[in-house]
């Protein structure tokens, strides 16, 4: 048994696209003491097509809060000790719900879901004044990727939204809106509210006067009375209203890419840092100023760590395919049983051996957004075997990364001197110095890398009637760094990144 933990601790749910956890940190150290995780189902209804259960993904909220407490109190872990929780969750997926029943009045429609191209295309021939009038509200281009052509396409599509609406009963949100208000009580006085880091993501909102913004919802013709309200990512939202945490608040919420820049303490202008997900997301602290990329980055909020705190901005590079390759090698081709032993594959090999592999399932986003690409695996031999394709896999995550930081330079004009990185598959050490030869500069990890969660959590401890997170780097001295250095030189790198940019226009311009 465990000797007894000095120092209050704080919850994160982690709901990500490909799964949920549940995480509980020591405020005093941020040592993780115990998680749970559960994956959760993605379904391809039709080609293009992503969705996913509200009621399994709150479930595996509740699953993973319940393990995480048993775990806790066979280490002797008094779970009273938890004073908050924090959300971060997967941006972007879209939720509308009955506030009278409680029940999700469709699937969660997914951020990389591909139905609303042609609600885009149609969108797009009628904006109004300039092409630059989402864009300079919201920072965001106009894409299938945020919420608010998702959920036009719902309104027009599913008659049981439309009937919602009408009678006053639907509700609307991202993740984190949905988990909220179904923890905090749902049918029964559930909180309806999100962040503003997370309403940055919807393309409803006006990320300047942070406010749902009332041009842009006339535009895509969303009624505002389903929004949910925009609180700061670090208050008191409500309590948890049932479980092993009853009574516990709920003060921290974070999209999870914000939440991983906080958990790496990114909290400079200028500081950076790139999370390995289902996705790959680098973002770049740009402090109070909403910097505008020339080179297809977002301009997102980062965070607002208080109801009277500044809010901060970043520049994103959004990836849409790099943990989800792996799934697909293991759920699609079988030629993997677990995600693990992707590093096993690619180790054999050694090389791609001339392979190069574009999983551009999505289309492809920044810094290209082409929506007209799709994947390709090309440069095949009859040597070619699947070591190598586990190989270009690992690589196109790294390639796909360069050239987001690539366009981070040139948008910032001063280059990154390292890159800060996290999530799930950092810890594939392959895939680390890879990644850091592909750059050609070096690669930091934390060795603990659920930043994300940690980022949630640090949000919440610090919360106005919290208190237990001062958020200075001393609150983190249980996480320690791992450095992996190019070992390559200048020109190999040069020469592997220029043939992915060649295998990149292949993919373009497949689907018409
Ligand atoms: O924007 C989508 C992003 O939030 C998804 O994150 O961790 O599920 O890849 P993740």
């Amino acid at each position: 048994a465990r000797k007894a933990v000095l120092g209050p601790l704080v919850g994160a749910v982690d709901q990500g696209t490909s799964s949920t956890r549940f995480l509980v940190f020591n405020s005093k150290t941020a040592e993780l003491l115990s998680h749970h995780q559960v994956e959760i189902k993605q379904e391809f209804p039709r080609e293009g097509w992503v969705e996913q259960d509200p009621k399994e993904i709150l479930q595996s909220v509740y699953e993973c809060i319940e393990k995480t407490c048993e775990k806790l109190r066979e280490l002797n872990i008094d779970i009273s000790n938890i004073k908050a929780i924090g959300v971060s969750n997967q941006r972007e997926t879209t939720v509308v719900w009955d506030k009278f029943t409680g029940e999700p009045l469709y699937n969660a429609v997914v951020w990389l879901d591909l139905r609303t191209q042609s609600t885009v295309e149609n969108l797009s021939k009628r904006i109004p004044g300039n092409n630059n009038f989402v864009k300079s509200k919201t920072g965001l281009p106009l894409s299938t990727y945020f919420s608010a052509v998702k959920l036009r396409w719902i309104l027009d599509n599913v008659r049981k939204v439309q009937k919602a609406v009408e009678e006053g009963r639907a509700l609307f949100g991202t993740i984190d809106s949905w988990l909220i208000w179904s923890l905090t009580g749902g049918a029964k006085g559930g909180v309806h509210c999100t962040d503003v880091t997370n309403a940055s993501r919807t393309m409803l909102f006006n990320i300047h006067s942070l406010e749902w913004d009332k041009e842009l919802c006339d535009f895509f013709e969303i009624p505002m009375a389903i929004l949910p309200n925009v609180r700061s990512s670090s208050e008191i939202y409500g309590l948890m209203k049932a479980g092993a945490l009853e009574g516990v608040p709920i003060s921290g919420c974070l999209g999870d890419q914000s939440a991983a820049l906080v958990g790496q303490m990114c909290f400079q202008d200028g500081q950076a840092k790139n999370t390995y997900g289902t996705g790959c997301f680098l973002l770049c602290n740009t402090g109070h100023k909403c910097v505008f990329s020339e080179h297809g980055l977002l301009t997102t909020v980062a965070y607002k760590l208080g109801r009277d705190k500044p809010v901060y901005y970043a520049l994103e590079g959004s990836v849409a395919i790099a943990g989800a390759v792996i799934r697909w090698l293991r759920d699609n081709l079988g030629i993997i049983s677990t995600s693990e032993e992707i590093e096993k594959l690619a180790k054999e090999a050694g090389t791609s051996y001339g392979c190069y592999f574009v999983p551009a399932f999505s289309g492809l986003y920044a810094p290209y957004w082409e929506p007209s690409a799709r994947g390709i695996i090309c440069g095949l031999t009859q040597f070619t075997n699947k070591c190598h394709i586990a190989f270009a896999a690992l690589e196109a995550v790294c390639f796909q990364t360069r050239e987001i930081l690539d366009a981070m330079n040139r948008d910032c004009g001063i280059p990154l001197s390292h890159l800060q990185v996290d999530g799930g598959m950092t810890s594939n050490k392959i895939l680390m110095q890879l990644q850091a030869d592909i750059l050609y500069i070096p690669v930091v990890k934390p060795s603990m890398p659920e930043t994300t969660a940690l980022g949630a959590a640090m949000a919440a401890g610090a919360a106005e009637g919290v208190g237990v997170w001062s958020l200075e780097p001393e609150d983190l001295s249980a996480v320690t760094m791992e450095r992996f250095e190019p070992q390559i030189n200048a020109e190999e790198s040069e020469i592997r990144y220029s043939t992915w940019k060649k295998a990149v226009m292949k993919s373009v311009g497949w689907v018409t």
